[in-house]
């Protein structure tokens, strides 16, 4: 394989703004030496609990809006973002309420980056800066490979992988800039592995954000931010119901499933805020699977 040397911009971290740098041992407190020769503090040493702010995009509904919950919970400042601008308020200011954090509800349609400058410039007025980002906007847009448009196709990949990539790419000085300890979670699926006839786009752009996920930890880890992907498994919320009305489904599932259960959005929740903290300090470019067991029996 040939070696692309990307443009450098910078060697030297820009210092946090949000997380204080702990010195918690002599290992800790030594530079390290950078593969580019230069002397730089390293992006995994402990840097306690992160408060900077956190982007959910699909946090009106299901597994973004759980996640989002989570995080201000956890003390992080949250901007809610989704397609419909009502839910996304509704439930920024139902985390406000409960964790006495500041959060701030934007509607916007993920799949048209020209708005992402935007909502970046009011996310960060309203809640400060950004080191954190989960991409949960979905759709599944079911249809057979021998059916597919372009227009469906398009429909599915742009919401749910191009939109992945390119606020990456937007956000991406943001969180490097507010400091060691940003990270990012995409929101995949274990149809990233297995395949349904109906889901061929939802397959591909999920397949796709486990790429994107090891590609990108490539170029962000050195700017002291992560990244890494969630699959979960069957999870009760409104994008599986049409699925789980079908009679013998949910039953089928829940029997397939060694935890016996179909997951709640707070199960994935749990993990995205596990990702986002200093407890995954060292993990990046990689997947974590949250399907209570269902693809090590290949139950799916
Ligand atoms: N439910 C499951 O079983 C399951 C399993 C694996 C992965 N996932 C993934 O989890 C993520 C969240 O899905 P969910 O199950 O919580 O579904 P959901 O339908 O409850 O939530 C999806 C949210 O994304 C928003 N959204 C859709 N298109 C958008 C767009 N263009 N711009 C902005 N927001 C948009 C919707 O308005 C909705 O609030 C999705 O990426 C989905 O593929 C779900």
């Amino acid at each position: 394989m040939p070696t692309i040397k990307p443009k450098k911009t910078s060697t030297t971290p820009a210092p946090s703004r949000t997380v204080p740098r702990k010195r918690t041992s002599t290992a800790d407190a030594a530079p390290a030496r950078s593969r580019r020769g230069s002397a730089r503090r390293v992006p995994w040493e402990h840097l306690g609990h992160p408060t900077s702010a956190v982007v959910v995009t699909g946090a009106a509904s299901g597994i973004g809006r759980a996640s989002a919950s989570h995080l201000a919970e956890a003390g992080r400042p949250v901007a809610f973002w989704d397609l419909d601008e009502r839910a996304a308020k509704a439930a920024a200011k139902e985390a406000k309420a409960a964790w006495k954090v500041p959060t701030i509800g934007i509607g916007i349609d993920v799949s048209n980056s020209a708005r992402f400058a935007d909502a970046i410039k009011a996310s960060t007025k309203a809640v400060g800066p950004i080191g954190g980002l989960v991409h949960a906007a979905g759709v599944s847009g079911p249809m057979q490979i021998t059916d597919m448009d372009d227009a469906n196709w398009d429909a599915v990949l742009d919401v749910n992988l191009r939109a992945a990539a390119i606020l990456t790419k937007q956000l991406a000085p943001e969180l490097e800039h507010t400091g060691p300890g940003s990270a990012i979670v995409y929101i995949s699926s274990i149809e990233a592995f297995f395949g349904h006839d109906f889901l061929p786009a939802y397959s591909a752009s999920k397949a796709g954000l486990l790429g994107l996920t090891r590609s990108a930890c490539a170029t962000l880890g050195p700017k002291g931010i992560r990244v890494n992907s969630v699959c979960p498994g069957a999870v009760e919320t409104p994008m599986l119901q049409p699925m789980l009305d079908i009679e013998g489904v949910r039953s089928g599932l829940e029997t397939k499933t060694p935890l016996l259960r179909l997951a709640q959005p707070d199960d994935i929740a749990k993990v995205v805020r596990f990702l986002l903290s200093d407890e995954a300090r060292f993990v990046t470019g990689t997947q974590l699977i949250v399907d209570g067991g269902l693809t090590a029996i290949a139950g799916i």
